[in-house]
């Protein structure tokens, strides 16, 4: 099969489209052809080498956890699904990627695609998406009519959790630069605040959950405008666990994982016209290195998709 792989660590340039190894089958895995999958920071962050368990995984190594595509393969073990299926995932990320004709998944990470859209949207969902629902729901434990801060919210991750924050009929505001304040209000921020030119810790109090996609300083400051008991959820990392204790708030770090039950809500939300991927560009699998040039710069509206297979 064709993939994109990478023969050692490096920069972008290590990215290379030639022909690999199709992935062999566990029992409880189904074979995946793959249609389009999407750039997440993780794989540039894994490309560089500085990853945890980078010392564990083998070259050629494929990057990439996004998926959307059809099932052609099935392991001995698996249920549920059938040759065939139009399927989603973030498969694991300790195995090889997405950034292939061919992945090969476990069963129990996947879900059927949202109907109402193709594979080049869908592949932009998985990752993203679980990390906004993960985050803003269960570690952040967002109910309505609370008042939620989400930094980065144009970003990949930003998007989703915009739109699921309103769905649940939280007070949403984000931070993000001013060409991107009318984009996030259409997509249900109730405020944006300009972060190169406003300081949110100035402007806000109060806050229930804040959601960090950067950390650092933004952190930092975050810890000014939650209220006592606030939740900080980062997908960063907690950078003083003891300041965050004795302002009396809540910090948490977490991974998100590939619950299926999670891709279903998505997908349904899709759906019903209630949750959409926003796509900032559509590029071939071939051009994976121009891919990452680009997210790498980290201002991304949205996600950046690689299509295998043109299904439009
Ligand atoms: N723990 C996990 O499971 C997990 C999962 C997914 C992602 N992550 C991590 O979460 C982070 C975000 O991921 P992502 O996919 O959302 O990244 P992304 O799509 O690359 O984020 C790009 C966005 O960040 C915004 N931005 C940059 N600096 C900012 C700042 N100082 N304040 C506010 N917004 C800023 C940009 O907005 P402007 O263009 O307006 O500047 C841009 O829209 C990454 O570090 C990623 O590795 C972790």
């Amino acid at each position: 099969m064709k993939a994109v792989t990478i023969h050692q660590y490096g920069s972008a340039d290590e990215l290379i489209y030639e022909d690999a190894q199709q992935p062999e089958l566990k029992p409880n895995d189904v074979l995946v052809k793959i249609y389009a999958t999407s750039i997440n920071p993780i794989d540039w962050k894994v490309r560089g080498g500085g990853y945890p368990g980078s010392d564990q995984r083998q070259f050629p190594l494929i990057l990439g956890w996004d998926v959307s595509g059809v099932i052609e393969k099935l392991g001995t073990e698996v249920t549920g699904f059938m040759i065939g299926d139009e399927v989603f995932g973030r498969p694991d990320t300790k195995r090889q990627g997405t950034y292939a004709e061919y992945v090969a998944v476990n069963f129990q990470e996947i879900a059927r695609k949202p109907k109402s859209i193709d594979h080049t949207h869908t592949a932009a969902v998985p990752l993203a998406g679980l990390t906004a629902w993960q985050g803003i729901f269960d570690h952040g434990k967002l109910e309505a009519g609370q008042k939620i801060l989400i930094h980065a919210a144009a970003g990949g991750v930003g998007t989703y959790a915009v739109q699921l924050a309103k769905w649940k009929g939280a007070y949403v505001i984000g931070t993000a630069s001013e060409s991107n304040t009318a984009f996030l209000m259409e997509l249900g921020a109730d405020e944006v605040i300009d972060y190169k030119n406003e300081d949110f810790s100035k402007k806000l109090k109060d806050i229930d959950v804040v959601f960090d996609l950067i950390g650092g300083e933004v952190q930092t400051k975050s810890l000014d405008v939650l209220k006592t008991g606030g939740i900080l959820v980062s997908t960063v990392g907690i950078k003083d666990e003891e300041a965050v204790k004795a302002k009396g708030m809540i910090g948490v770090k977490y991974m998100a994982e590939s619950r299926p039950e999670n891709l279903k809500q998505l997908a349904d939300l899709i759906d019903e016209g209630k949750l959409r991927p926003v796509i900032a560009e559509v590029l071939p699998l071939e051009q994976a290195k121009e891919a990452h040039k680009k997210s790498e710069k980290g201002h991304t509206k949205g996600k950046i998709v690689l299509q295998v297979v043109n299904d439009k």
